[in-house]
């Protein structure tokens, strides 16, 4: 009678570690992680680093006229419509998850907000900007990344992304996420005739906690522009279409 737990003991150890196998990025997993969290998201994100990270995306954000359109792809809770002070004639957010908007729609009552994969062409594409702010290249993959901006952007549009570099992922991911290749990105964006340029955000520095906000600015505001990627947990890519070769994709 006793000797059953022994019999089964391998089969048990076994199962459970084929249910230890690190889940995969799916489109359900991606939802579904950011809906638990949506609720806590924005008190996440309230240390001094994270209002330099956004001032520092700001200054990268193209200038638009008061008729000029940003779709917003992976929106979230709407953040960067404060980063970016657009307007709600300005601004489009989509996101896959409904909680993140959800609390978007709280926050920025008249703006438009949609519920859906960032792939899609949204309103027949032909935004003058469209951004990809803090991870999104990561969850749809490249190739996904770069058809959304294709199909959202006009000619002489600007995307700005802001995609984890491999030194960070944030801990609340409980999905394998593979590091972006920085080859292929920038294979994929010279192969479709866009200019792009690229800067590391967020580097490491010694007694950081220490610094006052200026200090924290302006330290991390020379470590973006000193042409160094390392260590820095974000990537910014910022591109647009070359006037001479504009995509075949592009819808006007
Ligand atoms: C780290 S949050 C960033 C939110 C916001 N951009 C910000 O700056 O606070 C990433 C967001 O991207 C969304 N996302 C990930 N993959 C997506 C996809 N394929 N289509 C639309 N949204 C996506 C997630 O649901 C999540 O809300």
């Amino acid at each position: 009678m006793v000797a059953y737990p022994f019999f089964f003991a391998p089969y048990v150890a076994l199962w459970y570690l084929s249910n230890m196998r690190v889940r995969e990025k799916t489109d359900e997993n991606i939802s579904g992680l950011y809906n638990k969290i949506a609720n806590k998201y924005d008190k996440r994100y309230k240390r001094p680093i994270h209002f330099v990270e956004e001032e520092i995306i700001s200054e990268f954000l193209p200038e638009l006229r008061s008729d000029q359109t940003v779709l917003d792809i992976g929106c979230g809770t709407g953040n960067m419509i404060n980063v970016g002070q657009y307007t709600n004639q300005q601004y489009t957010g989509i996101d896959i998850s409904e909680k993140m908007l959800d609390t978007a729609i709280q926050k920025y009552q008249g703006y438009n907000f949609i519920h859906g994969d960032g792939q899609q062409c949204v309103k027949a594409g032909g935004f003058d900007c469209v951004l990809h702010i803090f991870g999104q290249l990561n969850y749809m993959g490249i190739h996904e990344w770069l058809d959304s901006i294709i199909k959202n952007l006009r000619i002489k549009g600007t995307f700005v992304t802001v995609c984890y570099a491999p030194s960070y992922r944030p801990e609340y991911i409980d999905f394998a996420l593979p590091p972006v290749d920085l080859f292929e990105v920038e294979n994929v964006l010279n192969t479709e005739g866009f200019h792009w340029n690229m800067w590391g955000l967020t580097f490491p520095t010694i007694g950081h906690d220490r610094l006052s906000y200026k200090q924290l600015y302006e330290t991390q505001h020379t470590l973006t522009h000193s042409a160094s990627l390392a260590d820095c947990q974000y990537y910014i890519i910022v591109g647009e279409y070359c006037d001479d070769k504009p995509s075949l994709y592009v819808v006007e």
